[in-house]
């Protein structure tokens, strides 16, 4: 089914500068590859401010198949040298569940990032993620890791994981994850561009599960974005290699993970915590006015 999800951005919100702009400018490329998959994401980029339509896919393809945008960094045409800041979601979904917030969330986000920062020139690549096979044991990311060449993993300053970002399951709070529960700088970039846009409830543990644990194995700083009901050891309440547990909310994986379970208040929070943490490393070197 088809999903529209909405990221309007709050009035009076301190989130940083380069989320607040509203003017889309067209014929920016921001996806490379011209499959059609990518020129669906790019007339999607191109519609306008603010309003994104993600079709979500239910099937459990052995193989799967990877949607990876890139957009070189100015001064690298050829993107052989910048450093390369990737965000992440997966585009299946188990038989049966729509996935809306499993995992059409992480890809609203991931590309309303991409959107914004098509508005800026950008001094390291971006990369956006689209993810196949996920369910079926994270084939699409691991793929896609064992295509990387020695040389393009050194480039890597991070992988943010959007995996179930916009449950409005009460109990749910949003956790950066890391599969050995070591903070590292993708998730202290997190905190600290939470703290920028007001937001200061975003906790860290461990957990897999998802595609950031591929580029970890890679040895890539990554993290897992997600809203949970994750409940971490205690005592004591430090986060480490004992892990902790979860409770999925009720739609998971069901068929009424649809448009109804999704939080428009939610994804913005995510947005700007994780787009704020992209922003700020792929917009280094570009002047945006406070
Ligand atoms: N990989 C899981 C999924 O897509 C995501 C998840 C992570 C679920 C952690 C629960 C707990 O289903
Ligand atoms: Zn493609
Ligand atoms: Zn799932
Ligand atoms: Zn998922």
């Amino acid at each position: 089914g088809a999903v529209a999800v909405i990221l309007a951005h709050p009035a009076g919100n301190n989130a940083p500068p380069s989320f607040t702009l509203t003017t889309a400018q067209p014929n920016i490329p921001v996806m490379g590859g011209g499959s059609a998959h990518h020129t669906w994401i790019k007339g999607l980029l191109d519609k306008g401010p603010l309003t994104l339509r993600v079709t979500t896919n239910q099937y459990v393809n052995p193989m799967g198949t990877n949607v990876i945008g890139i957009r070189h960094a100015v001064g690298d045409p050829d993107g052989t040298k910048a450093p390369i800041v990737m965000v992440g979601a997966h585009i299946d979904s188990v038989l049966g569940a729509p996935g809306a917030h499993d995992d059409a969330s992480g890809n609203g986000v991931s590309l309303e990032i991409a959107r914004v920062l098509s508005q800026y020139p950008l001094d390291k690549e971006l990369r956006i993620g689209g993810f196949g096979g996920e369910e079926g044991g994270l084939l699409g990311a691991k793929a896609y890791v064992n295509t990387l060449t020695a040389a393009e993993r050194a480039r890597f300053v991070g992988e943010w994981q959007m995996d179930m970002v916009g449950t409005p399951y009460e109990p749910a709070r949003l956790w950066a994850l890391t599969p050995n529960g070591q903070s590292n700088h993708v998730v202290q970039e997190a905190y600290n561009a939470g703290a920028r846009a007001g937001f200061d409830g975003l906790r860290n543990c461990r957990l897999g599960q998802s595609d950031h644990q591929a580029f970890f194995d890679a040895g890539i700083p990554s993290s897992l974005f997600i809203w949970l009901d994750y409940r971490p050891p205690t005592p004591p309440a430090v986060c480490g290699p004992t892990g902790g547990t979860y409770v999925t909310e009720p739609q998971y994986h069901r068929p009424t993970d649809t448009m109804d379970n999704i939080s428009p208040e939610r994804l913005q929070i995510t947005l700007d915590v994780v787009g704020g943490a992209v922003a700020h490393n792929a917009l280094n070197a570009v002047t945006v006015s406070a």
